[in-house]
């Protein structure tokens, strides 16, 4: 190759995991080959503002935008690439030939981006569409899960306003059909954010209406005293899968804390699990990814059942946490494949998919 890809690396955003997106961002972008790659950093405020800049993340990281340059792309495939405001005006700014969006949560990971970056005619790392927004959707992916014969936990599905409406019924028809201790989850959010574990009625309630506070939609689910694996998936249409992992969480659950904040939660990888079971788990991650119509990459999390060794799978990350020491680069070091050739190969299944799809017939 002598002409470097040009490679729009997008971060930030307006979800609950700007700052994590923001740590994401500085590893990204700290490894990738500037031999391969021209990058343009651009960073998305929590407003949603797209803004441009050699330096953004540091501008970013630092609160400090007034250097930055604002910048947009644009649904209309005849002006592709990235422009910039001039005042009212817009004028070319930079050629984009893959987009990485190092974007977690809602409006990065959800399909929303990427159904733009399809109008855009561009081509993007990781899931499309569908995929993202299955994959997002807590609720609608355990239903997805369910049709497919793939072992959940059992839960349902809420609203918010029947929680407004009529909190104490809500509960009591949980209590009905779901054993304590039970998750109080917003159906679209990431990092733990807005998640409860409750173990009486007073807990639920409190969880069912600080979850209202997120999401319009709600999953209720039993909890399993679970390990919990994680296994990293990569490729197109022959997904494989790496080694798994295992979350050892320093509080009671996986919580924003444990996640982000507390040193003490340990990843150990390998997990120690059978060969048998470490190869049930991997059939498992790449049939669950496939089901989704995943692409790129997934981390799929699973809750081993301690008790009965079931292994209910939990929920799949299409943009999981991407910093040196997550889980998703960690699990591929561990098989044999670095940080820096694992950003490689996302952006050559973006430009492979992005090829297969422009094959596809558009007329009658
Ligand atoms: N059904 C469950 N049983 C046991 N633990 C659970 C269950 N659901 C969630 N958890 C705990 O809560 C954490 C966060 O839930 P998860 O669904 O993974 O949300 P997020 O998308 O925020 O990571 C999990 O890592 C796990 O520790
Ligand atoms: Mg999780």
């Amino acid at each position: 190759m002598n002409e470097k890809l040009r490679l729009l690396v997008l971060f930030g955003g307006r979800s609950g995991e700007h700052e994590v997106s923001l740590m994401s961002a500085r590893s990204v972008l700290g490894a990738l080959d500037r031999e391969k790659y021209d990058v343009i950093p651009v960073g998305i405020t929590k407003e949603g503002r797209w803004l441009a800049g050699p330096h953004a993340l540091e501008a970013f990281t630092a609160g400090e935008f007034t250097d930055l340059v604002p910048v947009t792309l644009l649904p209309d495939p005849s002006r592709r690439g990235l422009w910039r405001w001039e005042g009212e005006r817009l004028q070319p700014y930079a050629a984009v030939d893959v987009v990485f969006p190092v974007l977690h949560g809602p409006f990065g990971e959800d399909g929303t981006l990427q159904g733009l970056l399809e109008l855009a005619d561009l081509a993007y790392v990781g899931a499309g569409v569908v995929g993202s927004a299955v994959g997002m959707d807590k609720g609608i992916f355990k239903d997805v899960m369910r049709a497919h014969g793939f072992a959940v936990s059992p839960y349902l599905v809420l609203t918010r306003g029947e929680v407004e409406a009529a909190a104490e019924e809500v509960a009591a028809r949980c209590e009905a059909q779901l054993r304590y201790p039970i998750f109080v989850k917003p159906a679209n959010l990431g990092s733990s954010v807005g998640i409860t574990k409750a173990h009486n009625r007073q807990e639920l309630l409190a969880g069912l209406r600080l979850a209202s506070l997120y999401d319009r939609r709600l999953v209720v689910e039993q909890g399993v005293d679970a390990r919990e694996i994680e296994v990293s998936v990569l490729g197109n249409e022959a997904p494989v899968a790496s080694v798994p992992g295992e979350i050892i969480p320093a509080a009671a659950f996986y919580s924003y804390e444990a996640k982000y904040e507390d040193e003490a939660s340990q990843l150990v990888i390998p997990a120690a699990l059978s060969p048998a079971k470490t190869e049930e788990i991997r059939q498992l991650a790449v049939a669950i990814y496939q089901a989704v119509d995943l692409a790129g990459m997934a981390r799929v999390d699973f809750l081993l059942e301690k008790t009965t060794g079931v292994c209910y799978i939990n929920e799949v990350n299409t943009l999981p946490g991407f910093t040196q020491i997550s889980m998703y680069p960690k699990l591929w070091e561990a098989s044999g494949l670095s940080y820096s050739e694992l950003l490689d190969r996302l952006i050559a299944l973006a430009l492979a998919r992005y090829d297969t799809r422009r094959r596809l017939r558009r007329e009658r």
